[in-house]
């Protein structure tokens, strides 16, 4: 049996990966081990909770003591971290709690993966750490890192760190570089289900600066099994960018959002743009296409549709994520943008 040690799975990538994992994968234990920030929450796993290979711990990665005594009392070989503070805008206002989870989290796992001798760690960085593009090329394995948001940066230093982990003391290591994801149970602050549960409301629609930066995005289902074909069949050291094909400038995301939804265009509002806006991603996956056989299974068009459903029949999970702290979030974000 495949026992892993999974952070981060109370959030959005890692919830949908530990869902994955729990249903394809009958033979691999799960141990979740979540703080349960504002982007935790246990309704991303209803119906997970009394599986046999699952086991949720509440707590953060930062507490040494409790990382290693889940690692030898579930005898776990690797640990797939994707917990992080993840969200660009949050990271302009308070960079130190990035520092913090991303950078001296990641070395506390670190540390055990290696003192446990673990078969593997698996680092979920972003394709954010190569920085922008203009208008032309993507970012591949070789691209220089460059990050320029508070965010990007945290991200990157734990990136390297993994990576001098590796170097240094033969850590067995992947990491993985993906680009912007969308997909079920995406916390309302990024950007796809802030449009549409804002359009769902008829709220203003805050698009900023001219709408004309370009994602690339990638349902979130095909990342998780990118990551999954990652841990079980790369050899280690190696980084693999994953992403989708699919570039779209912000403006036309929020225009399919706004046609899906029967919304009128009106609803657009341009905003005061965020500083040192990236204004371009976008990903050349063909190392993990060549080397581990993955593919998205899903074009831009599907995935979104799927996702504007999700969120159209799972009004109660919405209703839940967007009370209390939410609101006084979304105000101090936006309210005289
Ligand atoms: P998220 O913000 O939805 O979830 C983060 C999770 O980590 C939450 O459940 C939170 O409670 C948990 N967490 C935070 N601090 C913790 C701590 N100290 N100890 C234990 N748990 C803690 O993030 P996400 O969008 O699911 O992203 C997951 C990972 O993927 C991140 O590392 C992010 O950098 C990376 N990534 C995200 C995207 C994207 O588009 N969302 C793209 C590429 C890479
Ligand atoms: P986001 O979902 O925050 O991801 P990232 O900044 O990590 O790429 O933002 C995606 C794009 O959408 C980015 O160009 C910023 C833009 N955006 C808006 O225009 N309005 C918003 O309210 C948000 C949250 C993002």
């Amino acid at each position: 049996m495949r026992r892993i040690l999974v952070t981060g799975g109370a959030g959005f990538i890692g919830a949908n990966f530990v869902r994955m994992v729990l249903s394809e994968q009958p033979d691999t234990l799960v141990v979740n081990l979540d703080k349960l920030t504002y982007a935790g929450n246990l309704e991303n796993l209803a119906g997970f909770t009394d599986h046999p290979n699952y086991v949720f711990v509440r707590g953060d990665i930062l507490d040494a003591k409790l990382v290693e005594k889940l690692v030898t009392d579930h005898q776990i070989d690797a640990i797939v971290n994707f917990a992080a503070e993840s969200h660009v805008d949050r990271s302009l206002v308070d960079p130190g709690i990035f520092i913090e989870t991303n950078v001296n989290g990641t070395l506390t796992l670190l540390k055990i993966a290696l003192g446990k001798k673990l078969e593997r760690f698996i680092q979920i960085s972003t394709d954010e750490v190569y920085g922008s593009l203009g208008d032309t090329g993507k970012f591949t394995e070789e691209t220089p890192i460059s990050p320029n948001s508070p965010y990007s940066a945290s991200k990157a230093a734990a990136d390297h760190l993994v990576r001098a982990f590796g170097h240094s003391w033969g850590l067995r290591y992947n990491i993985t570089r993906c680009s912007n994801n969308y997909g079920e149970y995406q916390f309302p602050e990024k950007m796809i289900p802030l449009m549409i549960n804002n359009a769902l409301g008829d709220k203003a629609l805050p698009v900023y600066g001219d709408g004309l930066y370009v994602r690339d995005w990638l349902y979130v289902y095909d990342h998780c099994t990118a990551i999954w074909k990652v841990l079980t069949e790369a050899a280690p050291g190696e980084i693999f960018n994953i992403g989708g094909n699919n570039e779209k400038t912000n403006l036309e995301v929020v225009g399919l959002i706004l046609s899906r939804l029967q919304k009128r265009t009106a609803l657009i509002r341009h905003v005061t743009d965020r500083p040192g806006h990236d204004r371009r991603y976008a990903i050349d996956s063909s190392k993990i296409m060549r080397q581990l056989g993955w593919k998205p299974s899903v074009t831009f068009e599907i995935g979104i549709n799927k996702t504007i459903d999700w969120y159209l029949t799972n009004e109660t999970w919405l209703r839940h994520v967007v009370s209390g702290q939410y609101q006084q979030y979304y105000e101090s974000m936006y309210d005289n943008r």
